[in-house]
């Protein structure tokens, strides 16, 4: 091929950058070898960036396969307390505890969130009486249980109501950490709930208890196998949730959002979707340095698993591919379902 002015250019930057270019730079060097490649490799995935999310709900010896999410169960209270175990063995620091609510216990102001010996407290206290040592956290928001599948309140003309629902939050983060959990995490977007339930938490002597933000949650259409799952899907039909969520266009905005969670007190914050916003990670990460988690949400899960099924893609490759993502992204760690078939694979080495 002939050289021409624009690719002596190109040549003339690298080596500024880079040193001599080719062929005295050959970038398959470090790549030949097995070892070289451990050895150049720059990003790492290890049982301890895991967070597991789990789905919970009433029975017994139960371990109901969840439809749009091949490979996921809900557990009841006694089965969940068996399969925390496993991923504690694995070295997995935390689950992160989700109820399916019978739809006949749900309603308008979603009551059931905020009673002392709901499904959601019963499972921690279940969870942490087996297994003090693993890190449990919880939702806060209301979604699963309201009768409209909405995370707050509604008004008679069926807006959110923002600083009504926040006062149903703070009980609901209050008899989480009553019942043992140990991250407190609002999901529900709205507007100054950080800082009311650090108030809250602490000034019921919860101080300890930690708070991870879903700080920046975008509005997605990759939440639908979740909602399936918690029963959200059918109570919220077709209505959006884009007054309180992101516009998937948008990360300026997820920056002020971070930034209003960390001051009102938020100890790690959180990014969701995962993979399609590692962009936004990656900003979040390098502006604040703040512990940054990204959730791998079901539809991601789910687009793997189901390509995987069908022959299409190798799965085991794809999830660690992913899980790397969120490391390569900036991320401390990974909400993913893949949480205990990764750290298995990584146990066998
Ligand atoms: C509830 C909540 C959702 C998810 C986590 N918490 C769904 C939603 O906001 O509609 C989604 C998780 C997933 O898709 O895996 N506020």
């Amino acid at each position: 091929m002939p050289f021409n002015g624009k690719d002596r250019e190109t040549a003339q930057t690298t080596l500024a950058q880079t040193g001599p270019a080719f062929p005295t730079t050959r970038m398959r060097r470090n790549r030949r070898t097995e070892w070289s490649r451990r050895l150049t490799q720059e990003n790492v995935l290890t049982p301890a960036d895991f967070i597991w999310p789990v789905f919970v709900r009433e029975g017994d010896n139960l371990t109901e396969p969840v439809d749009a999410m091949p490979g996921v169960v809900r557990y009841s209270c006694d089965t969940l307390v068996d399969a925390v175990s496993e991923a504690k063995d694995l070295g997995i620091p935390v689950i992160a505890i989700f109820p399916f609510i019978e739809p006949e216990l749900k309603d308008a102001e979603g009551s059931i969130s905020v009673q002392e010996n709901n499904l959601v407290c019963r499972a921690i206290r279940a969870v942490k009486a087996a297994h003090p040592n693993i890190g449990v956290q919880c939702d806060v928001a209301l979604d699963p249980f309201t009768n409209h599948g909405h995370d707050g309140l509604l008004d008679v003309h069926g807006e959110i109501v923002n600083d009504a629902t926040i006062e149903v939050l703070c009980q609901q983060a209050l008899i989480q950490a009553e019942a043992g959990c140990d991250v407190i995490s609002p999901s529900d977007m709205m507007d100054g709930r950080i800082g009311a339930i650090r108030h809250a938490l602490d000034a019921h002597d919860f101080g300890q208890v930690q708070i991870m933000a879903y700080s920046a949650k975008y509005a997605s259409g990759f939440y639908g196998p979740f909602r399936a799952a918690v029963g959200s899907a059918s109570t919220l039909g077709t209505a959006t949730k884009a007054t309180y969520q992101m516009n998937p266009a948008n990360t300026d905005e997820a920056l002020r959002e971070v930034a209003l969670d960390i001051a009102e007190g938020a100890d790690m914050v959180m990014v969701k979707p995962g993979m399609p916003y590692l962009d936004v990670i990656r900003r979040v990460k390098d502006r604040f340095g703040m512990p940054t988690y990204g959730y791998q949400v079901s539809g991601e899960y789910s687009m793997i698993q189901a390509a995987a099924l069908n022959g299409w893609i190798d799965g085991e490759k794809c999830m660690m591919e992913s899980l790397i993502a969120f490391k390569r992204s900036g991320a401390d760690g990974v909400l993913s379902y893949f949480s205990v078939a990764a750290a298995k694979l990584l146990r066998q080495g």
